[in-house]
């Protein structure tokens, strides 16, 4: 099967303590860290109607706080771009030490190839992120490009907050995409857990996003493990 990569969302850690969460995630056998962007992200909110200008503009963490942690680990940091306009954010996260930068198709339809022209130029993984609403055949013009996106993540519960239930599903759209792309990098975000994680798995996902799941956990190295062996499986 597919390589497992399992990645703690840091959006469930400690954000005080970010450096030393993220080490401790790896201790424990993490391959990546997921890092949640989220910056007044409208059209995600489940509450359209309540304007973005009633919330603080960084709800969660920003390229800033990518620098500072680059400067604790090597690892592998996973970035999951909620926001309208990811194109702003290339250089600011290429420079700050981002590796993966996976954007919503929602929030690029026009601009796409050249949004991953330029993630590649700066160094960094080109993904695309797909809410649970939406079809899965807006990603394949993406993977089919001839400067394709290297990863699909199929959000499995809609973006904005950790400790959502796991939709199941989304999980058409994981079969759809390992059937159509069997060396595809396919992520899932949201739900993740000891008993989600069979059916997201054999369904075809190899990229595992886990935040409550692994950060609630009294044994975080455990639930990770068991989430490897299911990819593996
Ligand atoms: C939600 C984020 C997820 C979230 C997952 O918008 O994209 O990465 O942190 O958290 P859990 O695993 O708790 O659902
Ligand atoms: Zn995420």
């Amino acid at each position: 099967g597919m390589t497992p990569k399992i990645a703690p969302s840091m959006l469930s850690s400690d954000f005080a303590n970010l450096a030393s969460e993220a080490q401790r995630m790896l201790h424990f056998g993490a391959d990546w860290l997921h890092m949640d962007i989220m910056i007044c992200f409208l059209s995600f909110l489940p509450f359209p109607s309540i304007s973005c200008r009633h919330f603080v503009p960084n709800l969660t963490i920003g390229a800033p706080v990518i620098e500072s942690l680059r400067k604790h680990t090597k690892a592998y940091l996973d970035c999951h771009l909620m926001v309208t306009n990811p194109l702003d954010y290339v250089e600011p996260l290429a420079k700050a030490g981002a590796s993966g930068f996976t954007f919503h198709v929602e929030t690029s339809k026009d601009n796409w190839k050249e949004l991953i022209q330029r993630i590649k130029s700066h160094g960094m993984i080109p993904g695309v992120a797909l809410k649970p609403g939406t079809p899965v055949g807006e990603v394949y013009p993406l993977v089919e490009a001839e400067n394709p996106v290297e990863m699909v993540l199929v959000m499995t519960v809609e973006p904005g907050f950790g400790g959502q239930k796991f939709m199941a599903e989304t999980m058409d759209k994981v079969r759809i995409l390992r059937k159509k792309y069997p060396s595809l990098d396919i992520e899932v975000d949201g739900g993740l857990g000891p008993s989600t994680i069979d059916v997201a798995a054999s369904a075809g996902a190899n990229c595992i996003v886990a935040g409550s799941s692994v950060f609630g956990a009294p044994e975080p190295a455990q639930v990770i493990s068991l989430l490897r062996s299911s990819v593996e499986k």
